[in-house]
């Protein structure tokens, strides 16, 4: 039996989908356990490139089999799109895709909810996916479910307690009652054509497991945009770190085996929130543009720091991460000198451990290691003894710093862009 999670150890988009496509050929089975349609995963499949939002990219394989699990938000509609987009591209989806009973569901009213919080001086700049509603409404025990949303009687009897609930921020933008028609309407066209999707899914693995399957967690977003460990509020409403695979699918805890991280060799973040060793300025934005134009699910820009030691050993922590994948070294390809923050200095402390307090993380000072560049290509090498003296020592600095191992490198989205140095770091590989 072997049970794999793949988690961010930043801010999201440190290029999980990359990863998650190369460890995918080793699952049998591929379960997202949180987050919904704000999380974008970026693969190259077949010279293809596929953007997917919610339904795992483990369903470009041919006979994988795919979850979407009770810990994720589902947006019916989004959810549809993407079914009709795969289908487009002849990706067959019937019995290789399975939605829990147990989601919990994003309505319109829960995209108002999101919007009208990002007017206001408090926003945290969300994707505006109705992310953080839904998962409020489940919190407080108001949401509705993928079960629900299935029985006639009870979906209405719910959906109309919800807009009474919430009419004062509906009203903002429509009338309670054509908002009801407008999702009666939806129901009517989305539910045929995702009801035979819908199972148990925490049985379904349930047995997978008895059968000594190979199962991956696919984590979205990242170890920063947590919840509990974040940097709160500029989180996401879930829990990205590796726990969340157990109550986001039903899975204990005892039969997870190991944990993968992945982190870029710098940092990026979307959206707002402090951001400690973010690059202002015109070199910041050049090597955004060398690596990380836009998020790919709000296309907003990211921005951009250097690779952040004392955030990345917490997430690691957090996580259980004992192997990490790095990504987009070739970002840094031509930089005479390269920085690693090592500490943050606090008035006249050095601080080594991430601290929660708002306040703290808004005032701390990085603290820099420099590293000599390489000023040469990387992309094409493809074992880690060809990287230049300089990547090679930049590598083992980080893995020095962590404390873990690095199984591979990423220097873009193709599969063979990949410098493997554990080869077998799976389980039954
Ligand atoms: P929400 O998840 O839409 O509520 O947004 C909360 C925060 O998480 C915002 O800063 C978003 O930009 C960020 N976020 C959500 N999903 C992703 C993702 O997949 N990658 C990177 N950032 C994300």
């Amino acid at each position: 039996m072997s049970l794999v999670v793949l988690v961010g150890l930043q801010w999201g988009d440190e290029g999980k989908g990359k990863v998650c496509h190369l460890l995918s050929s080793w699952a049998d089975w591929i379960v997202r356990y949180q987050g919904g349609n704000n999380a974008g995963h970026t693969v190259v499949f077949d010279d293809k490139k596929y953007v997917l939002h919610l339904i795992p990219s483990g369903i470009l394989y041919p006979g994988k089999k795919c979850i979407i699990g009770n810990g994720v938000v589902v947006d019916p509609v989004a959810l549809v799109e993407e079914i009709d987009f795969l289908r487009k591209r002849k990706i067959k989806i019937t019995d290789r895709l399975y939605i829990s009973l147990n989601c919990h569901l994003i309505f319109p009213y829960h995209k108002y909810m999101d919007a009208f919080r990002e007017k206001l001086k408090t926003k945290i700049g969300t994707t505006k996916r109705g992310i953080g509603p839904s998962y409020g409404d489940k919190f407080a025990r108001v949401g509705i479910r993928m079960v629900d949303y299935m029985e006639d009687d009870t979906f209405e009897k719910l959906l109309s307690s919800n807009l009474k609930e919430k009419a004062v921020f509906i009203r903002k933008f429509q009338s309670p009652e054509s908002l009801k028609k407008q999702i009666m309407k939806e129901r009517a066209r989305v539910l045929p054509r995702i009801r035979n999707f819908v199972a148990d899914t925490a049985l379904m693995l349930d047995s997978r497991i008895k059968k000594k399957r190979n199962i991956l967690f696919e984590g979205a977003q990242g170890a920063m945009l947590d919840c509990d460990f974040g940097t709160y509020p500029f989180v996401t409403s879930s829990n990205p770190v590796s726990g969340g695979a157990c109550t986001g699918c039903g899975v204990p805890p005892v039969m997870i085996n190991t944990v993968v991280g992945v982190t870029k060799a710098y940092t990026t973040r979307v959206g707002l929130g402090p951001f400690p060793t973010e690059i202002k300025g015109a070199f910041g934005e050049s090597l955004r543009k060398k690596g990380d134009e836009y998020g790919a699910t709000t296309g907003r820009p990211r921005r951009v720091g250097w690779l952040d030691i004392v955030q990345l050993r917490m997430a690691i922590r957090i996580n259980g991460a004992t192997k990490v994948a790095l990504t987009k070294i070739d970002v840094l390809d031509e930089l005479k000198e390269i920085k690693i923050c090592t500490g943050y200095k606090y008035g006249s402390g050095l601080l080594r451990d991430f601290p929660y307090s708002r306040k703290i993380l808004q005032e701390v000072i990085p603290v820099y290691e420099v590293l000599p560049g390489w000023c040469s290509g990387t992309r094409g090498i493809t074992s880690f003894g060809k990287l230049p003296a300089n990547a090679r020592r930049f590598v083992r600095r980080i893995e020095e710093l962590c404390g873990v191992k690095m199984i591979l490198i990423s220097m873009g989205r193709a599969k063979k862009e990949t410098i493997y140095i554990e080869k077998k770091f799976l389980p039954n590989d």
